[in-house]
């Protein structure tokens, strides 16, 4: 087969993700142009169905879209947990850890994913790096009023970032959905934690989120460049635990303490023959204290 361009290998990668939902099931979706495929194609797909699935969506224009396809739209006080989130990427590092955000729906798009029993990614060829920050800026969504404090902030992280400007031709930033700014930083050429970075990053006051995704993603599906669909999945898939929150709180302590020392077994002195001298806060035997 000949080579398939960016979109049509991103078409191909939303065709194959969307087979995975089931009739009248409740998803969550992202935002881009890979999840604006998907979203046409799960119309498509269900068209005429008594049964669609449902959709919470991360972004105006994907609540749109999905509207558009005749999928009915839910929000957030309707939902509380869902068994699948289809999203697209701009980076993917081979432990999936990802890096989003290029549409500015980072936030919405973490919080969706952390309620989401599946989260699967849809990326084409062009996204995947050996390691992350290769090619993509890191998005950070700030307060507005916040961001040249975070500003200096991020650059102490050893980061570089710039305020994203709107498309729209004027010099003004950027503006997300939740109306706050992006500053988008060049990654140093090595992160060795990103977990780590991301934790960093978060202790910023002012900051929404980031688009680091560490250890979120259960399934990437890559259009590749000569037509095919390849599956990618973490190194080693910890299972995703759906707990109350504090619970989990509880848990993510007991597992940062460590594991338990068990404690050093006492050794008994061997009971001697010889008699003992009474001690003297026994008392005597058959007298009792009143
Ligand atoms: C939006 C995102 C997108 O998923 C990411 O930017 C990829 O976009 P596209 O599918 O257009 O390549 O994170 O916030």
């Amino acid at each position: 087969m000949g080579s398939v361009t960016s979109e049509g290998a991103k078409e191909r990668a939303a065709l194959a993700a969307v087979a995975l939902v089931e009739e009248g099931t409740t998803i969550a979706v992202g935002s881009g142009s890979t999840v604006d495929k998907a979203i046409r194609a799960l119309g498509r797909r269900f068209e005429g169905s008594l049964r669609k699935p449902a959709v919470v969506a991360a972004s105006r224009r994907s609540e749109m879209l999905v509207t558009e396809a005749g999928l009915p739209l839910l929000m957030l006080d309707k939902v509380t947990s869902f068994p699948l989130m289809l999203d697209g990427a701009d980076e993917v590092a081979p432990d999936l850890t990802l890096i989003k955000g290029g549409g500015g729906a980072l936030t919405r798009e973490k919080l969706l994913a952390t309620m989401s029993q599946s989260l699967v990614i849809m990326v084409d060829y062009t996204k995947l790096v050996q390691r992350i920050g290769e090619h993509a800026l890191l998005p950070v969504e700030v307060v507005p009023f916040a961001a040249p404090y975070v500003g200096r902030k991020l650059r102490e992280l050893n980061l570089e970032p710039t305020v994203r400007i709107s498309p729209g031709g004027a010099i003004v930033p950027y503006l997300t959905d939740n109306h706050c700014e992006i500053l988008d930083c060049r990654l140093p050429s090595r992160v060795f934690d990103p977990q780590e970075l991301e934790a960093n990053i978060l202790k910023i006051r002012g900051v929404l989120d980031c688009g680091l995704f560490v250890r979120m993603a259960n399934r990437v599906f890559v259009g590749t460049r000569d037509g095919r669909v390849e599956e990618m999945h973490p190194p080693t898939s910890p299972p995703r635990l759906h707990l109350p929150e504090e619970l989990r709180e509880a848990l993510l302590r007991k597992m940062a303490r460590g594991p338990v020392t068990p404690p050093v077994p006492v050794r008994r002195r061997p009971k001697s023959r010889k008699a003992t001298r009474p001690s003297p806060h026994r008392r005597p035997k058959g007298k009792r204290s009143r």
